[in-house]
């Protein structure tokens, strides 16, 4: 895809749009507030970096999301909602529709797969099938 009108300042302005709507949040803005509780720039500036390497193949993030988000405390499947509908409001407000549509779609599937990290569970072991015959048990 040709990323046109795209470059590491739309999409820090995107980063900053979307924070100040997740801070505003009523669900959000507290998980946020307790992980980042004064300096904000620091982490406009990884997103921006994460954003950068996603979309523009920068190579300007080298964190790890998963462990970032498994050691949040009281995060729900409907808070993700909340985020993905902010995301994509955000990206159809400041991109041309065409644009918009890779950010979100690069957005749910990373969201997808930290949601699986983070709410996914196997069950108790299967402790196998039993047998007519099998004996005792
Ligand atoms: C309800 C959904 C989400 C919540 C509540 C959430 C919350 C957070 C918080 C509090 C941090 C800061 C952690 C820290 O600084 O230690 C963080 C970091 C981060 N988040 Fe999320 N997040 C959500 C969804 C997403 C999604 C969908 C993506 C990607 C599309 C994402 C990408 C990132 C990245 C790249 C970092 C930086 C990780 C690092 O390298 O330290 N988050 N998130």
């Amino acid at each position: 895809m040709d990323h046109a009108g795209v470059d590491r300042q739309s999409i820090d302005k995107l980063v900053r749009e979307f924070y100040a709507r997740v801070r505003n949040d009523e669900r959000l803005g507290p998980i946020f507030d307790r992980e980042i509780s004064s300096d904000w720039k620091p982490h406009l500036e990884k997103m921006t970096d994460f954003w950068c390497s996603v979309i523009l193949k920068s190579g300007d993030y080298h964190g790890r999301p998963v462990p970032a988000h498994t050691k949040l405390q009281g995060v729900t499947e409907a808070d993700f909602e909340i985020w993905q509908a902010l995301f994509a409001t955000t990206a159809a407000e400041l991109f041309a529709p065409d644009t918009a549509a890779v950010f979100v779609a690069r957005a749910e599937r990373i969201a997808k797969s930290l949601r699986l990290a983070m709410f996914f569970r196997l069950g108790p072991p299967d402790v196998g099938q039993r047998h007519p015959g099998d004996g005792a048990l």
